[in-house]
């Protein structure tokens, strides 16, 4: 069937990154358009190609020879992961098998079960937050809320005090940012995010290697492959890659739920007469309104035919997850925001071998954190008096600020538990016990 385009597509509007969420809907009809027309692009600009149709996605996240991970962010200068620094240094940036030696260290650490470990702390934690800010009748959602919420979270998992959260933010603003798509290149992104960050963990390391702790810092100190411990670049760009992948990535899908239960009362009316639906209501969050539009982009590694297209060996390919999750081929009605959606294969975790390793930790957070939202601010709204700002770059989307009202009111369950005051490193249940 014909599909007639409010928009016409040139070829590479819909590759800058957006600057408000009104720009989302011309976007998204973009990605449609291209996914009928144009469903593999090369962006003749950057010389980099784009990946919009479902199945094609799915394919460059599942071959991973083919489409590899290993020269980290589509840089064929780049040295191999175990030479370089940060999250360049890390599992996302590498193929097997040294991936599947850096991801068995920590795997275990992210199960389900283990991360089910952590409800009660982050329970706390987001009551403590909601405490302080029930009474107000306002706030800004990420600042007050779905920023702090992760930060804590990822430095208890990590066993690192919270007193640095500002940097913690600061560093994760300015990696997800740097890494741009469209053929960017993190070497022109924020280094120094890098460079601080590596100072940071480097103490840390030392300070653990003095004082043994039990916490996922610890156990990395003391794992090994082939026999060997990990190098200090291995292990910082662990800590890296784990506080920065955990924290804009979950504010985002707090503040995407929002917005889109803001968008659609609805479903937020069904909520509340069928609780049980939240669980399926963050996986219709992650699919509407992914917090990742783009994974790292992958490397040729032989030329392949994909889409229609033969890509050449050597070519760095980007697969869209935004545009995936809207394929009609895929998803009946895809435009629908449907809180009971099944099947519902989303690809906002990714596919594959470098499947999101934090998705249990992240639906959990938002499975704490939205309820409790819906439950202690029951007629919270979005101030859209003004465009709302979403940033991130091209890889995280998200707002940068949501300011949200709501009518005031005293916490009725007072935290006894002390819990949001407790500093939340220290042990927790951890990897390689
Ligand atoms: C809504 C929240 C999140 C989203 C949407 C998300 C999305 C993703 C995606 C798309 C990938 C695949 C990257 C690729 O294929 O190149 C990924 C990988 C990864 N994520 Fe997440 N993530 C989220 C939260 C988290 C959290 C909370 C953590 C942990 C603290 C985490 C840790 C990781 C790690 C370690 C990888 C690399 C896995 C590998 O290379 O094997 N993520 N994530």
């Amino acid at each position: 069937m014909e599909r007639s385009y409010a928009v016409r597509p040139r070829p590479t509007d819909g590759l800058i990154p957006l600057d408000t969420l009104d720009q989302l809907p011309a976007r998204l009809a973009w990605f449609a358009a291209m996914r009928d027309t144009t469903p593999v692009l090369r962006d003749e600009a950057s010389g980099t190609w784009h990946v919009f149709r479902y199945d094609d996605v799915e394919r460059v996240l599942t071959d991973h020879a083919t489409f590899s991970s290993g020269s980290g962010f589509g840089d064929p200068t780049a040295p191999v992961a175990s030479e370089r620094e940060g999250i360049g240094a890390s599992m996302v940036a590498t193929d097997p098998p040294y991936h599947r030696q850096l991801r068995g260290l920590v795997s275990r650490a992210f199960t389900p079960k283990t991360v089910g470990q952590l409800r009660p702390r982050i329970e706390g934690l987001a009551r403590g937050l909601l405490d302080a800010i029930q009474p107000r009748g306002e706030m800004e959602l990420i600042h007050d809320f779905a920023s702090p919420l992760p930060i804590a979270v990822i430095a208890a998992l990590l066993g690192v005090p919270l007193e640095r959260r500002a940097d913690f933010k600061r560093w994760s603003d300015a990696l997800v940012s740097g890494q741009a798509g469209n053929g960017g290149d993190v070497r022109h992104g924020p280094e120094w995010a890098t460079q601080e960050m590596t100072t940071y963990f480097r103490a840390v390391l030392a300070d653990r290697r003095r004082q043994p702790t039990q916490d996922l810092i610890g156990d990395l100190l003391t794992a090994e492959i082939d026999g060997r411990r990990l190098t200090e670049a291995e292990l910082i760009g662990f800590c890296q890659l784990l506080l920065v992948a955990g924290n804009e990535t979950t504010m985002n899908l707090i503040a995407n739920a929002i917005i889109c239960f803001d968008e659609h009362p609805e479903a937020v009316a069904r909520l509340r007469r069928e609780p049980e639906l939240m669980p399926s209501a963050i996986e219709e969050v992650l699919r509407y309104l992914p917090s990742v539009w783009l994974p790292l982009p992958r490397r040729v590694t032989t030329e392949v035919e994909l889409g229609g297209r033969r890509v050449p060996r050597g070519a760095a390919v980007f697969p869209w997850l935004v545009s995936a999750n809207r394929d009609e081929r895929q998803f009946p009605d895809p435009d629908r925001f449907d809180i009971a959606r099944t099947p519902n294969r989303h690809r906002t975790f990714g596919h594959g071998i470098h499947t999101c390793l934090g998705a249990p930790l992240a639906r959990l957070e938002a499975a704490i954190a939205l309820p409790m939202l819906l439950e202690r601010l029951p007629d919270l709204r979005v101030v859209r008096d003004a465009p709302i700002p979403v940033g991130g770059g091209a890889t995280v989307f998200g707002p940068r600020r949501l300011p949200v009202t709501f009518t005031p009111s005293s916490p009725t369950v007072p935290d006894l538990t002390g819990a949001a005051e407790v500093p939340m490193a220290g042990r927790l249940p951890h990897a390689t016990q």
